[in-house]
């Protein structure tokens, strides 16, 4: 007997249809083979099969076993083949209807009681089956909830393979598991730290609301125990609200990596990435033998914070400057090559020399000037010229931080902050003709700079004169002019102002690469 039952792989972030055929001979000895390219983890599977029926009051079918995953060519790896292989196996040897296996998807690792238990990447096999007009989706119970992210499938959510055999053969039916009411609306997470809680350093926190409503990437030089790390966590609570659109989008990529965490089948925050230093390239751009995302990816529609920037070494920087121009990072390997989403906000955090207390006014630095520049010079020039706001943090005085009151909460900010990218938002949709991708400010290319940005004759001649005294570069002149159109978004005007002008100018960085 042969059967045949659909299952998936995860290429990337896609999903691929597998196809698993179970052929049962039964006039020969014991005997199970498994080809179609499976790695390890999926030989294995043949032995929880085994065992799972056979917990499960199963019969496990004599004879010469042999099953297929086809396409060969596709490498297979992980648990989710065990379902697949079991139905199979099932049906080959009549113990399920062969009928009910048209039209179905099945995906889930089995353990040996034959319990279904958890397995990564649901949301695009979800996706894979919709694409594909199959209309019923078996696995296990708790990715249910992820699955029904997709609309018009069916999600079954399976609880044990013998449960699974009642169902199939209609003696007691699992319920279809419901779709989750509103999803218009992603529900928004509480935060961990508020602005509200951090005295003083004004500066920077308008820094921080600058970047967050233009999108801008951002470096914070200061004394140790100034509050860069503390500022850089409270980020996320200041970004707009995700879109259903994007919240989808970065599920994919926590579905795939096996990082969603239990019970939230729906990434609900924006992304806030802090990798050690010590992280390996392939942990940070992505990569490995069968590629997968990394930071850059999890970061993707959220901040990437690099803290100690200095410290990340010069190999994993100079990779970081490809995705930051591009948005996406493309990972090449002999079968192929693979892309993935990258369109984070960079936030770096630094001291400005080892000892962490050169230019401070109480302390006093030990570190000689080569030292300094030498570590200073460890972020090379392309890359601070991709960091549109540079602001130092000094140290906040016992007065500031005593004072009981708060400052200004992080809803007030993210409300301004939303309505600039609102602006922008509308802005860019109106051009070319409604096929322009970009999204916030610090996206725009030089056309685009010179489609919104245009500056009055009083403010040409402050950026003469700055461009002339500061020595600006072609690049920093440019990424004024994006800033001053995102300070002016966020206060709603429609032209670029001196002042607009001025304040863009001090977040320049303030040592010459
Ligand atoms: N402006 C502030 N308001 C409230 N608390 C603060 C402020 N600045 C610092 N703190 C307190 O000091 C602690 C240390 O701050 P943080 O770790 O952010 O410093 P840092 O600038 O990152 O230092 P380092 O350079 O050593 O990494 C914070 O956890 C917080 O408790
Ligand atoms: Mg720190």
């Amino acid at each position: 007997m042969l059967a045949k039952v659909i299952s998936c792989s995860v290429v990337g972030l896609e999903g691929t249809a597998v196809e698993v055929e179970v052929d049962i001979y039964a006039n020969s000895l014991p005997s199970i083979t498994l080809v179609g390219l499976p790695d390890a983890a999926v030989k294995e599977s043949t032995e929880r099969v085994r065992a799972a029926l056979f917990n499960s009051a199963l019969y496990y079918p004599r004879g010469r076993v042999t099953v297929n995953l086809a396409p060969a060519d596709l490498r297979k790896v992980g648990p989710v083949y065990d379902l697949p292989i079991a139905v199979g196996l099932l049906a080959a040897s009549e113990q399920t209807p062969l009928d009910r296996l048209e039209q179905a998807l099945f995906i889930g690792e089995l353990s040996l009681d034959g319990s279904l238990r958890h397995i990564d990447g649901v949301l695009p096999m979800a996706h894979m089956a919709q694409q594909q007009g199959i209309k019923t989706v078996y696995l296990p119970e708790v990715d249910a909830p992820e699955a029904a992210l997709i609309r018009g499938i069916e999600v079954i959510p399976v609880p044990s393979i013998s449960a699974l055999v009642s169902h199939l053969r209609d003696f007691d039916p699992i319920p279809v598991f419901e779709h989750r009411e509103s999803l218009d609306e992603v529900e928004d997470a509480p935060y961990s730290v508020d602005f509200a809680d951090i005295k003083g350093q004004e500066h920077i926190k308008r820094a921080l609301e600058v970047a967050a409503a233009g999108g801008h990437n951002c470096l914070m030089t200061g004394s140790p125990g100034a509050g860069k790390t503390l500022m850089a966590r409270s980020l996320p609570s200041i970004l707009p609200r995700l879109t259903l659109e994007e919240a989808l989008d970065i599920t994919r990529i926590y579905s795939v990596t096996g990082q969603l965490p239990p019970g939230t089948p729906l990434v609900n925050q924006r992304p806030f990435r802090a990798p050690h230093h010590t992280i390996s390239n392939a942990g940070l751009v992505g990569g490995g033998r069968l590629p997968r995302p990394g930071e850059i990816s999890l970061a993707h529609r959220g901040v990437l914070f690099l803290d100690e920037l200095p410290e990340f070494g010069p190999h994993n920087l100079e990779t970081l400057r490809q995705p930051l121009e591009d948005k996406v990072v493309t990972i090449s390997r002999a079968q192929g090559s693979l892309s993935f989403p990258a369109n984070f906000m960079l936030v770096g955090a630094m001291n400005p020399c080892p000892c962490g207390w050169y230019g401070d006014t109480q302390h006093e630095c030990s570190c000689s000037p080569a030292v300094v520049s030498r570590y200073q010079k460890r972020l090379s020039g392309p890359l601070l010229d991709r960091i549109d706001i540079h602001v130092e943090a000094p140290r906040v005085d016992f007065d500031k931080l005593s004072d009981a009151r708060r400052g200004e909460s992080s809803r007030e900010i993210r409300s301004r902050v939303e309505l600039a990218r609102e602006r922008q938002r509308r802005r860019f949709a109106s051009y070319a003709e409604g096929h322009s991708e970009l999204l916030t400010n610090a996206d725009m290319g030089p056309g685009e700079i010179r489609e919104f940005c245009a500056v009055d004759e009083a403010g040409h001649s402050l950026l003469r004169a700055a461009m002339r005294q500061l020595h600006m570069s072609a690049r920093a002149y440019h990424r004024t002019l994006k800033l001053a159109r995102t300070i002016a978004d966020l206060i709603g005007a429609e032209r670029i102002e001196t002042a607009h002008l001025a304040e863009a100018i001090q977040y320049r960085p303030r040592w010459q690469v």
